[in-house]
């Protein structure tokens, strides 16, 4: 049976253990802008029938977030709130000022994808003033107290999943080590970058202690393999670099660590192009074309996080506020923003290669159900 939102939305709001993170009473806030929304007749609502509800998002690096944008619009209006969505195509201080306006047009709850998840601590203060609630969708927000949840895939375990999968490729693939690799990061701006990464070194780093591994560039820290702004042709112009700096003559790669789909392909165009045999190579996101990539033997893994399941659990995390309940929370350790733990509720993220990739998008209205080849 395929997942609807809206039958997603109600399974979601089923919450496991949930933690009290502070809602206002929006129907009589006196604080900031008023709401000119009227509760629903004869029932207790923390959050009026109509009220606003704001969604900032970054940019779209992958098809993952163009697709919630959508769901987002589809499924906040038929929960009964007024959606704004928008991207912070030009960067920073455009997310910055979109979340001003909607502070300003008074949400009742402003959910972030952050740009730059350090650089938003004034917008989201201000938010709290005003007495909406804030949720850090898919990346965490950093160094401020104003984020009351964090909604995402445990993306430290993303990374051990790349890890683990870049090993695993190997022996299936390259035949007994030691194997040449090479770390690819995302962007240093993205607060998902460093717990990929920290996830898949926590796997890699061990196996390059013993020789097992070698990072043939000498590029092993974060910074030295981080992708600015997840933009492809910036992973593919490094990769170019390292293979002629360090690939000449008949030296193999046999294996890439990507982050994701859209750099794993960048960096498979720079080793076709260098003549190289294609690597055992890593990847995030269940993209269309890597998708395809993976059934035909060439990307070997990729991450599936369903953007229904994360936009529904958001969704519902905001109907539970408006029934004054609590949002759903299944994790108070893990994700420490600088000044606190964020509560957080974490989905959970699956590998996906040649073998299982009919199985796991066997119910995927995108990606399902895949046809040979
Ligand atoms: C991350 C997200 C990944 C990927 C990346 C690039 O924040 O968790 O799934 O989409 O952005 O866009």
């Amino acid at each position: 049976m395929r997942k609807t939102l809206p039958g997603l939305i109600a399974l979601a709001a089923v919450s496991t253990l949930a933690l009290t993170a502070c809602s206002s009473d929006r129907t009589d806030n006196t604080a900031g802008a008023t709401n000119t929304n009227t509760a629903a007749a004869g029932s207790e609502l923390c959050i009026p029938v109509g009220a606003t509800i704001g969604v900032a998002l970054p940019q779209k690096t992958s098809e993952n977030w163009v697709l919630a944008e959508q769901l987002f619009n589809d499924g906040l209006t038929a929960a009964g709130f007024e959606p704004i969505v928008q991207f912070g195509n030009s960067g920073v201080t455009e997310q910055q000022n979109q979340i001003e306006a909607m502070v300003e047009q008074g949400a009742a709850v402003i959910v972030v994808g952050a740009i730059d998840g350090s650089q938003l601590g004034t917008q989201l203060e201000a938010a709290k003033a005003s007495g909406a609630t804030v949720i850090a969708y898919d990346r965490l927000v950093k160094n401020t107290e104003a984020v009351d949840a964090y909604i995402a895939f445990d993306n430290y375990q993303v990374g051990v999943l790349q890890g683990t999968a870049l090993l695993q490729g190997l022996a299936e693939r390259k035949g007994d080590g030691p194997y040449n690799i090479e770390l690819i990061a995302g962007s240093s701006d993205d607060a998902n970058s460093i717990p990929f990464f920290e996830g898949a070194m926590s796997i890699l780093q061990p196996k390059i202690d013993d020789g097992t591994l070698t990072v043939v560039s000498g590029q092993t820290t974060f910074e030295q393999v981080a992708t600015q702004g997840w933009k492809a042709e910036n992973a593919q112009k490094r990769m170019d670099t390292v293979l002629s700096g360090f690939y000449s003559g008949d030296t193999a790669i046999d294996g890439i660590l990507s982050p994701n789909d859209t750099l794993a392909r960048a960096a498979l165009v720079a080793v076709a192009q260098a003549g190289k045999d294609t690597p055992v190579i890593t990847g995030q996101d269940s993209e269309v074309e890597s998708v395809k990539s993976i059934v035909a033997g060439e990307q070997y893994s990729t991450i599936y996080k369903d953007t229904r399941d994360l936009v529904a659990q958001t969704i519902a995390s905001i109907v539970a506020l408006q029934n004054c309940d609590e949002i759903p929370i299944n994790d108070t350790e893990q994700y420490n923003n600088g000044v606190k733990v964020v509560p957080a509720y974490l989905l959970e993220p699956k590998i996906v290669t040649q073998a299982n990739a009919a199985e796991v998008y066997a119910n995927d209205p995108t990606l399902g159900p895949l046809t040979a080849g």
